[in-house]
């Protein structure tokens, strides 16, 4: 496959103190392409995805987004970071806001958009992800996998070129995790870039292109979901997955 690279990370370094947390990352991901990431706990896999938005400095190495070298402060920083949007375990809304203004915010304030035009793009993002219905209701009213797919359109609403999933479904209760993991379904099948850090091996065999396993903070497998969860070459990988697939 010809690979258009949209995020790339090049001998990526990081240490929290004398931790080596992240170990020479090498890792393309191409324009449109889903790559799930799994691994034990503490391997780094949250840490990868801070870092590919900057929330986290690097020590070495470099990280490049659609061509461009990602800045190490100021605004071109704020600019790319609005590039890849973020979403994570916790939903994060802001509680005194309804769910139309949650999903409006960032583009009015960080990109300057007026308001009619930001609410009825929200609109349509909320419509997208299931909850036209709901865009007047606080997130306290809404269920923990509604308010994951208010996260999801606030993602959106910044027009991202890709974006980054940490968890996204494991705060929620087992009923719930579909109707989240459907819409990240259809979003890669409208050809989103996406990263996601999941223990969902169902998402992983129908919707990654790639799965890269971690441990220890390296990359230790990045192959097709086939052939990782088929006939995992590292010891580490095996052990991952006997754990996991006994669940
Ligand atoms: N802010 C921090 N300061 C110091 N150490 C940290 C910090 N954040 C993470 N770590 C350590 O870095 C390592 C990797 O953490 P990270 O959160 O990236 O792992 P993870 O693979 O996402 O784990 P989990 O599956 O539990 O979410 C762990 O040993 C963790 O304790
Ligand atoms: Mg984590």
């Amino acid at each position: 496959m010809a690979v258009d690279p949209l995020i790339e990370l090049r001998d990526v370094n990081k240490y929290y103190g004398k931790l080596h947390v992240l170990q020479n990352i090498n890792l393309t991901v191409g324009r449109g392409e889903v790559v799930v990431v799994i691994g034990p706990s503490g391997s780094g896999k949250s840490t990868l995805c801070r870092t590919i938005n900057r929330l986290e400095t690097i020590e070495s190495g470099h990280i490049i987004i659609d061509g461009r070298p990602l800045p190490e402060e100021g605004k071109g920083l704020a600019q790319l970071r609005a590039e890849v949007g973020m979403v994570f375990q916790s939903f994060n809304l802001f509680a005194h806001k309804t769910v139309l203004a949650n999903v409006s915010l960032a583009p009015l304030k960080v990109r300057k958009r007026k308001k009619d035009e930001c609410d009825a793009r929200s609109r349509e993002l909320l419509e997208r992800v299931g909850l036209a219905s709901q865009a007047d209701k606080f997130p306290a009213q809404l269920s923990g996998g509604q308010q994951q797919r208010v996260a999801i359109a606030r993602a959106l609403a910044m027009d991202p070129k890709a974006l980054l999933f940490d968890e996204p479904t494991s705060a929620l209760d087992p009923e719930m995790i579909n109707e989240v993991l459907e819409v990240m379904q259809q979003l890669a099948r409208d050809g989103m870039t996406m990263v996601v850090v999941t223990h969902e091996m169902g998402f992983a065999r129908s919707a990654a292109n790639r799965v890269v396993f971690m441990a220890d903070g390296r990359i230790v497998e990045d192959r097709t979901p086939e052939a990782f969860f088929t006939a995992p070459e590292s010891e580490r990988a095996k052990d991952f997955l006997s754990k996991i697939l006994k669940h």
